[in-house]
């Protein structure tokens, strides 16, 4: 395992669509491997392939909910229900920091690194995640998703510190 240097928002890749992963081989668990090192390394929550250079829709999330590391390839969210907000940063945008607006509950289906099908409802926080990196695979960015009407920040920064005193960063 190693890590792998993480592009910056002024990169084009990041606007690009990510592709259908057909192989679920050794490079695939290699780049998942990484993929997890270097999101550890950064003290992020998620990270997705695109944001390492490579356009396979590959993605890793771990937040603290006693879950560990979960990996989706090839995800795809297909149902959304409800509203939330949080404050969302981004490995690729260090040190920005704003309200978006997500749903409260989703339907994601992906597939494991052994190629095996899931379907998995998901909602608040781990929701929020899901969506961030599901968007990059789709060449989005969080900043595409802001409030336009923001909460009262105060709240939604305590909101935050709360998760970080949890051990559980702001979404990356
Ligand atoms: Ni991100």
């Amino acid at each position: 395992m190693a890590t792998r240097k993480v592009v910056l928002k002024e990169d084009p890749i990041l606007r690009k669509q990510s592709r259908t992963v057909t192989k679920f081989d050794e490079r695939l668990w290699e780049l998942l491997d990484d993929m997890a090192e270097t999101m550890y390394a950064d003290e992020g929550v998620g990270l997705a392939a695109v944001q390492v250079a490579s356009l396979k829709r590959a993605i890793v999330v771990a937040i603290q909910d006693g879950r560990g590391i979960t990996e989706l390839i090839n995800a795809e969210i297909t149902h959304r229900e409800g509203t939330q907000y949080e404050i969302e940063g981004c490995l690729s945008i260090p040190g920005e920091y704003y309200e978006t607006i997500r749903p409260e509950k989703i339907t994601v289906e992906y597939d494991d690194r052994y190629g095996e099908h899931h379907v998995e409802d998901a909602e608040g926080f781990r929701a929020v995640c899901y969506c961030h990196e599901i968007d990059h695979t789709n060449g989005i960015l969080f900043l595409d998703r802001l409030n336009p009407e923001p909460h009262d920040r105060e709240e939604l920064e305590e909101r935050a510190r709360k998760r970080r005193a949890e051990k559980q960063p702001t979404v990356k």
